[in-house]
């Protein structure tokens, strides 16, 4: 059965999974880069980006584990771009360029419809509007038995967790503090939903936290 998973998620010390103020020159809000510093030096991420060789080890190992056997992609609209409110035309296609980093059916919830966006590199953005459970079920139908990955940002990932539907989520915690932002637990009370810390280590970049939620 296909699993809802959520890897590489870096949050601040205080909590926050983005910065305030999300903009075209702040795609994680002000101050939210330093949250993915760990992960901008490994091989992984390197390879993605068409950069240098990278770093291998423990930051390098959990980021190459969240691209293993994912067969479609949820995001939030404001993972996908900045833009609020009613699309202004068709011209923002994501952040990534002709080529996204997903090469699977990604699909995007928002209150505002838009039709389907074919990207290089077998990446397709779908947009639904018809809620979580609603994109979950379609995500599962394209994953076609592989597991569905739950990229964010917060406010979404902070819907899948409320309703217990993530069954494994690892989070990079930072050593930065941010203040303000989006806060990830504020108000989940995640042990009551039966989550639990099933792993855990530490680089010199990162704490790295696995939670899973009990059977
Ligand atoms: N720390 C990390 O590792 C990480 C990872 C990914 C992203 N981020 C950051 O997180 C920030 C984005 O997070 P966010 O919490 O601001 O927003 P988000 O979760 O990306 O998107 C929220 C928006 O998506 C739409 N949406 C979400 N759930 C919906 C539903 N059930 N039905 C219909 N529409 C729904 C709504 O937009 P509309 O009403 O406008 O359609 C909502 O305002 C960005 O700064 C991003 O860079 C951080």
């Amino acid at each position: 059965m296909s699993k809802l998973r959520v890897h590489s998620f870096s949050i601040s010390l205080d909590g926050f999974g983005a910065g305030p103020h999300q903009d075209l020159a702040n795609p994680l809000g002000v101050g939210g880069m330093g949250l993915h510093e760990w992960v901008f030096g490994t091989r992984t991420f390197q390879q993605m980006h068409g950069g240098e060789v990278g770093t291998t080890g423990v930051d390098d190992d959990f980021a190459a584990r969240g691209f293993a056997n994912i067969g479609a992609w949820i995001l939030g609209r404001y993972m996908f771009g900045p833009i609020r409110g009613p699309w202004p035309d068709d011209t923002w296609k994501g952040w990534w360029g002709d080529n996204p980093p997903y090469h699977t059916p990604v699909f995007v919830l928002t209150n505002h419809p838009r039709a389907s966006i074919t990207m290089e590199g077998g990446t397709v953005f779908h947009f639904v509007t018809e809620g979580i459970h609603a994109a979950l079920k379609r995500a599962t139908e394209a994953a076609n038995g592989k597991d569905i990955r739950l990229g964010g940002g917060v406010a979404t990932i902070r819907q899948y967790l409320s309703a217990a539907l993530i069954d494994e989520m690892h989070l990079a915690i930072a050593p930065v503090l941010l203040g303000s932002g989006e806060h990830l637990f504020s108000g989940i009370d995640a042990a009551k939903l039966g989550y639990q810390c099933s792993g855990h280590m530490a680089t010199a970049s990162a704490t790295h936290i696995v939670l899973t939620r009990r059977g």
